[in-house]
């Protein structure tokens, strides 16, 4: 099917942080190479992206930084917006989520849904938080994945199998803003029946075998698994409020919003916008990393479903991971390149990291990052064929012709097969562009520099020109004309690299991709303008400066977990241990022990007698909320008199870092009091 028009968009980052490496060879950088290439082939596109504002992990790092949620994005949607720029991320627009414009289209949406009679309307209990006083939804609440055993799943998402969650889902959840095991409480929301919607959505996934099998692969394994119903309001203040009477303190769940992100932004960018999505000749493609493939393939296209006049994404091409130098990217390790410092320490030298990360880009399995090589893509590669051979190209035309473009004369046989494999470079690298294989579209751009090396190197105009100037003129117009070439073909992958090679040639600037298929692009006589090296060597200190600044990190990390964790104690026998006799009590009774902070005198049921024991818990637990609790006892401490109190024993207690005590007790709820710990 031909399409008239396209939307492409971009993941809204959430602006809690800088973007890095992982960011830009995940979605940013292939969906930009995507729309330039369009553009250049004079589809009409437009480029949609912005700060997903919204969410936990928003709050979670206001938190951290002391700040207001909407400080936060403030910081971030700038810092983020200019690093993209500086990488040439050609968005048309970078809006945000928390603009009047998306609160008013995400809400409307949520509205017709509702008013459609699409929501199942639920009372559910859901995770709360009693000292935080809130209720733990997504990153709030984190725990083990039931399906892969991961220890820090999210209540909403395990980022390591990539599976789905609803908080209740976790197995030994914990809140992570008291790190306290929350209790459950009974609220009402709002649920997308993604179980009621499964024929419909299957039928749509099925109907794109087209799609990357990375991402065709995932959607079959959910759908297999079959899908559950979701819950699209959550029990939150930052965010859009629920548009419904009955919803107060509610806000829509932060995947509902912000996908509907890309359709406000739309709204902003032109008031043509119904034409970019409800149009069914205009093809909508999302550019996103794998753990975002359930929300752009099933539950953003059962909204659309459910809504009734918007078109379904044509194609949801997903990168998978980027890792950096053997480990996975991490934001709070702080290992990570990240673009805006790149941008500072590596000045004019985007294109270097565009290439790389297109070259090397993890399209279909998770891909490493690492300064060698990003070395060895900018020294053998871009300096030793594509630049070299634009250089030499230069370099002769100004020595022999002062710069004038000299006129070819008769062609030889190869010069004539040279020629058809120029033309077929345009639909060579067309075909892997639409097929979203950018690696292979950067490899043929290379062949293309490959094949004028090639030429100079067999013809060696540089000797010829003492025997056969005449020659000489038509190998170097050919030259010239495979540069034009390139540089038309070049720019969406390197724009920046495309626009100087341009200028030098005085190339006319709209050429479109369909010109680059002529060998006629440069006329003869036409001046080009002063050349200089299109890359440089990156040396060797360089790369050692940027592997030992990634060294640094890693060491401090290691030193604030070592400053984290209590060292190890010395070894101990095993008859040693099996001296204490550890048993599980219930505490039945717990006052304060007067003009103390800390001591609590507790009453307790060790199975075998009911004793006293004074525990320095106070900070962390109030008498009346632990009347019950089980613990585990120490029953054969000698007995010590703590504040004239005689204590019989001592209770075991988990302290971590920040002094804060947690009880140790049994994970069933069948371990009797007096039941032995060994
Ligand atoms: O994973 C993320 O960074 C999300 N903020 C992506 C959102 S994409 C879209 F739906 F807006
Ligand atoms: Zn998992």
């Amino acid at each position: 099917m031909t399409f008239k028009r396209h939307t492409v968009t971009a993941a809204l980052p959430y602006a809690n942080g800088p973007v890095h490496i992982g960011h830009l060879a995940g979605c940013y950088l292939p969906a930009d190479i995507y729309v330039r290439y369009l553009r250049s082939k004079g589809e009409d596109v437009k480029f949609i992206c912005g700060s997903d504002e919204h969410g936990v992990p928003i709050t979670i790092k206001a938190k951290k930084e002391g700040v207001t949620p909407q400080q936060v994005v403030d910081k971030y949607h700038k810092i983020m917006g200019d690093a993209f720029e500086g990488f040439g991320i050609s968005f048309d627009i970078f809006s945000r989520t928390s603009s009047k414009t998306h609160h008013e289209t995400a809400s409307d949406f949520f509205k017709t849904l509702y008013d459609k009679g699409v929501f199942k309307e639920e009372v559910t209990e859901q995770y709360f938080d009693e000292k935080a006083n809130q209720f733990l939804a997504d990153r709030y609440i984190v725990g083990t994945c039931p399906k892969c055993g991961n220890d820090n799943a999210y209540g909403d998402q395990c980022e390591k199998c990539g599976s789905t969650l609803n908080a209740t889902d976790l197995i030994n959840p914990k809140s992570t803003l008291s790190g306290e095991k929350p209790i459950m409480k009974s609220t009402k929301n709002w649920f997308l029946p993604l179980d009621t919607m499964q024929p419909q959505i299957e039928a749509y996934i099925d109907s794109h075998k087209e799609w990357k099998s990375n991402v065709f692969g995932q959607c079959k394994s959910w759908l297999n698994a079959g899908l559950q119903p979701r819950a699209m309001t959550r029990d939150l203040d930052w965010g859009v409020k629920v548009p419904i009477e009955g919803a107060d303190g509610k806000v829509l769940y932060v995947w509902f919003d912000a996908p509907i992100g890309y359709i406000s932004a739309t709204k902003d960018l032109t008031p043509d916008w119904e034409l970019y999505w409800k149009d069914k000749e205009t093809k909508l493609v999302h550019f996103i990393g794998k753990d975002n493939i359930v929300f752009h393939c099933i539950i953003f296209p059962a909204m659309l479903m459910a809504e009734g006049s918007y078109i379904l994404p044509e194609n949801v091409p997903a990168n998978e991971f980027l890792n950096l130098e053997g480990d996975k990217i991490s934001t709070s390790r702080n290992w990570a390149v990240w673009l805006h410092e790149y941008l500072l320490e590596f000045k004019d030298k985007q294109d270097v990291l565009r290439y790389t990360l297109c070259a090397n880009a993890p399209e279909t399995k998770d891909n490493d990052f690492t300064w060698k090589d990003f070395q060895a893509k900018n020294n053998n590669e871009l300096v030793a064929i594509l630049g070299n051979f634009v250089n030499r190209t230069l370099v002769l035309t100004h020595k022999y012709y002062e710069g004038k473009v000299p006129v070819a004369s008769e062609y030889t046989k190869n010069d004539i097969l040279l020629l058809e494999e120029i033309s077929k470079f345009p639909a060579k690298i067309s075909a892997s562009i639409e097929q979203y294989r950018f690696r292979e579209a950067l490899s043929e751009l290379m062949n293309l520099a490959r094949l004028g090396n090639k030429y100079l190197a067999d013809n060696e105009p540089w000797i010829l020109i003492k025997t056969d100037a005449k020659r000489v003129q038509t190998i170097m117009n050919l030259s010239l004309q495979i540069a034009a070439n390139l540089t038309v073909l070049m720019e969406p992958f390197l724009p920046f690299t495309a626009a100087k090679l341009g200028s030098m040639l005085n190339l006319n600037t709209d050429l479109r991709w369909k010109d680059a298929t002529r060998t006629d692009l440069l006329l003869a006589g036409h001046q080009i303008n002063t050349s200089s090296l299109l890359f440089d060597k990156v040396e060797d200190e360089t790369i050692v400066a940027q592997v030992q600044k990634l060294a640094d990190s890693k060491k401090m990390n290691e030193l604030e977990k070592q400053s984290e964790i209590e060292p190890a104690k010395a070894e101990t026998s095993f008859e040693d241990f099996s001296k204490m006799d550890i048993r599980v009590g219930t505490i039945l009774e717990a006052e304060r022990v007067p003009k103390t902070d800390k001591l609590l005198k507790l009453l307790i049921d060790t199975g075998i007698d009911k004793r006293t024991v004074v525990s320095g818990i106070a900070g962390s637990y109030k008498p009346e909320d632990i009347i019950g609790q089980q613990v585990s006892i120490l029953v054969n401490l000698a007995p010590r008199k703590i504040k004239g109190i005689e204590s019989q024993g001592m209770i075991l207690m988990a302290e971590n870092n920040k002094g804060e005590l947690s009880f140790v007790e049994p994970s069933k709820p069948n371990m009797n009091n007096g039941a032995v710990i060994k």
